[in-house]
């Protein structure tokens, strides 16, 4: 192993971790802390604005890191002469899903930001079974599909790159 596969093994664990802690911590919001608050509204929030912000402050780090790990993966990746093209057309899928979720990310805390700043305005139940569903698509939620989505095709791309390598 050269000092260059180590430095990019190291990145690709720290890539691995951030988004294991991203997506991880925001399924464990959605399946365990959110069913839990609406089972037992009286209690109140689980997490109050401290929790809430430091989790932020993590989802950012891990913005970050992916950001820089990934890319430097890319380099290494797309400068290689043996990298397909199909290669090239699923990390763009890929990038534009990620581009994605960080969108979602940054409007959530601008939404928070905005309503801590407002605290008098009430937010009016909305009913609706399309709103309800666009609620569900929304947020967090659409936050962990696509994550999902994501691993998958990181998965798919470490599948094509080791065929393109073997040339099976
Ligand atoms: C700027 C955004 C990103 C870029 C440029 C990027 C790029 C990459 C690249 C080039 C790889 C290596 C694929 C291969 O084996 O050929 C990779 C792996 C991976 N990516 Fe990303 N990525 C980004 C964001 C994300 C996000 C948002 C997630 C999940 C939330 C994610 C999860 C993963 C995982 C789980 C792997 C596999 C790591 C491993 O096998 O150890 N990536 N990424």
């Amino acid at each position: 192993m050269t000092l260059s596969d180590g430095f990019l093994l190291l990145i690709r664990w720290f890539h691995a971790l951030a988004a294991v802690t991203w997506v991880g911590g925001s399924l464990f919001y959605v399946l365990v802390i959110r069913p839990q608050q609406r089972n037992a509204p009286e209690q109140g929030a689980m997490l109050g604005p401290e929790a809430l912000t430091q989790f932020r402050g993590l989802v950012d780090t891990c913005i970050a890191v992916l950001i820089v790990t990934g890319t430097i993966m890319l380099f290494d990746r797309i400068t290689s002469a043996s990298t397909p093209s199909v290669y090239l057309i699923t990390i763009s899928v890929k990038i534009g899903l990620a581009l994605w979720m960080f969108a979602i990310a940054r409007r959530r805390w601008q939404q928070r930001r905005s309503a801590q700043a407002q605290p008098s305005v009430t937010m009016v139940p909305q009913r609706g079974v399309f709103t309800k569903a666009m609620r569900l698509m929304s947020g967090i939620n659409l936050t962990v599909i696509l994550g999902i989505a994501v691993f998958f095709l990181s998965d798919l791309l470490a599948f094509i790159y080791q065929e393109g390598l073997t040339g099976r």
